[in-house]
């Protein structure tokens, strides 16, 4: 089984989570949008659902299967949201942002009652860092802020500044009009610290570490899935 054969499973067995007439929060990127396809192909006759889409590009995905869509605000409430994650460490702490979708996607997790992270099997890891940090911040005065992050950084034996993330040659802005820096940690011994620190910092709009915020997870591992819980 390959990699994505894993993420279809893990989107797949999300599915089938969802009851009739939930409000679901859509995640973004390639796992999440298997999630996004199986959810579709349950609805009909006695199986309807509204979904929140975390990104333009899930939205877009989930219009085209005929996901009826609400906005964070018409929302009341959400359900449940299924999301994808870049490594999944210790009692279900997260690095997400690898899809530049992490302030739309924190910003409906939050809204939700439950929260359940899909993936493959790889995405699983002991200690956070190895996938570089995503951290969105402000394109007004970027490269002060990335400065900023630098000492930040520093301040947890992370010696690599972050790297502005580019797409042919240009940088990429995210749905929020905002930019995103990679800080290749390497090992994130103190993950809430570590967010703390970025977050007290003006310019930055969000970073990619996603802490207590997951209910369960999903792993696709082979021909199977396996179940996560904090
Ligand atoms: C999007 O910004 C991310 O948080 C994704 O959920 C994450 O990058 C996982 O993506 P894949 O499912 O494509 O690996």
């Amino acid at each position: 089984m390959s990699a994505e054969d894993e993420k279809r499973l893990a989107g797949e067995a999300a599915a089938g989570r969802v009851e009739n007439g939930m409000t679901v929060g859509l995640g973004t990127g390639s796992t999440a949008a298997w999630f996004v396809k199986a959810l579709a192909a349950r609805l009909g006759p006695g199986f309807a659902v509204k979904g929140v889409p975390t990104s333009e590009a899930t939205a877009a995905l989930a219009r085209d299967l005929g996901i009826p869509l609400l906005t964070l605000d018409d929302a009341r409430r959400i359900d449940l949201t299924v999301d994808g994650a870049d490594e999944i460490g210790p009692g279900l702490s997260l690095i997400k942002g690898g899809g530049a979708a992490l302030l739309r996607e924190k910003l409906v997790w939050e809204a939700s009652d439950r929260c359940l992270v899909i993936a493959d099997a790889a995405k699983r890891v002991e200690t956070l860092g190895k996938f570089p940090l995503p951290i969105e911040v402000v394109a007004f005065g970027h490269k002060q802020t990335a400065n900023r992050i630098t000492d930040v950084l520093a301040e947890h034996d992370i010696g690599m500044p972050p790297r502005l993330r580019l797409k042919d040659g240009q940088p990429v802005v995210t749905d929020g009009g905002n930019l995103i820096y990679d800080a290749a940690c390497g090992r994130i011994e103190s993950p809430a610290a570590l967010a703390e620190g970025l977050k007290s910092l003006t310019g930055v709009v969000e970073h990619g570490l996603f802490l207590d915020l997951a209910d369960e997870g999903i792993l696709g591992v082979g021909a199977a899935v396996q179940w996560l819980a904090p």
